[in-house]
């Protein structure tokens, strides 16, 4: 069974017309990419898969079940325990340091009880190599590691799918490389990355390509 399975979606913004029957897939332990110029609706899917916005018609079905019969209190349970979100601005707390913000997420954006926290928090420093970054303060972070800071939350939480919309757009070779990596890793732990991008470095290790373009999607790989 897919995880995410939508077929012939459709979204109009006032009389534009931005997805003109898309039909897509995505996997657990896969990495999607998906590509396609400026204002194709790139980011206007995202927020469809993600419940933040409903497709005027079509069908999307979440783990089997079609979404129009999941409750809004449900879908906000899955956003919240299911899905993570990693964006170009990455929201971290400046004056807090790293073990401080993975606090703060787990206390308010997951329901995870604070005895695992700890154990939580080491593990995933540890495994994406930022136990010396542990007591820093984000501000002085740089772009690369507090990218994978957001990351790492999304591996902390028991996410099905990661969104990632140009999560590395600014952001130097070296890590970018440590990005892609990380994204590797939350593959082999069974989630799925739906990564948003004109990076063409995605192709080598992305599962599946999708190319949108006016409205209408193909798949490329
Ligand atoms: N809430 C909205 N109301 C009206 N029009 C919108 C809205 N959101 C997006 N659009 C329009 O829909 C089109 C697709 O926008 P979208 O942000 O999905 O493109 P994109 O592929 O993510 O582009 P980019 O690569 O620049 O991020 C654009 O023309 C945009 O102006
Ligand atoms: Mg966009």
């Amino acid at each position: 069974m897919n995880l995410i399975d939508i077929k012939e979606v459709r979204k109009k913004y006032g009389n534009k017309e931005i997805l003109k029957g898309v039909d897509l897939n995505i996997q657990t332990s896969e990495i999607c990419l998906i590509t396609g110029p400026s204002g194709a609706g790139k980011t206007t899917l995202l927020n469809i898969l993600s419940f933040l916005e409903s497709a005027d018609s079509g069908t999307y079905l979440w783990e089997g079940v079609n979404v129009d019969n999941i409750l809004t209190k449900e879908k906000r349970n899955i956003r919240r325990d299911k899905m993570s979100f990693i964006f170009q601005d990455f929201n971290v707390f400046e004056e807090l340091t790293v073990k401080e913000n993975l606090e703060v997420f787990l206390r308010y954006v997951t329901t995870i009880e604070k005895n695992k926290w700890d154990n939580l928090i080491t593990e995933g420093v540890n495994r994406f190599n930022m136990q010396d970054r542990m007591n820093t303060r984000a501000k002085l972070l740089s772009g690369g590691e507090r990218q994978r800071l957001a990351i790492l939350r999304s591996f902390i939480k028991e996410t099905k799918v990661v969104f990632a919309d140009e999560p590395t757009a600014n952001i130097d070779e070296k890590n970018k490389n440590l990005i892609v990596d990380s994204f590797k890793m939350l593959k082999q732990e069974g989630r799925a990355i739906v990564i948003v991008s004109h990076d063409h470095s995605y192709n080598d290790f992305a599962d599946k390509i999708y190319k949108l373009n006016e409205g209408k999607i193909i798949r490329e790989s």
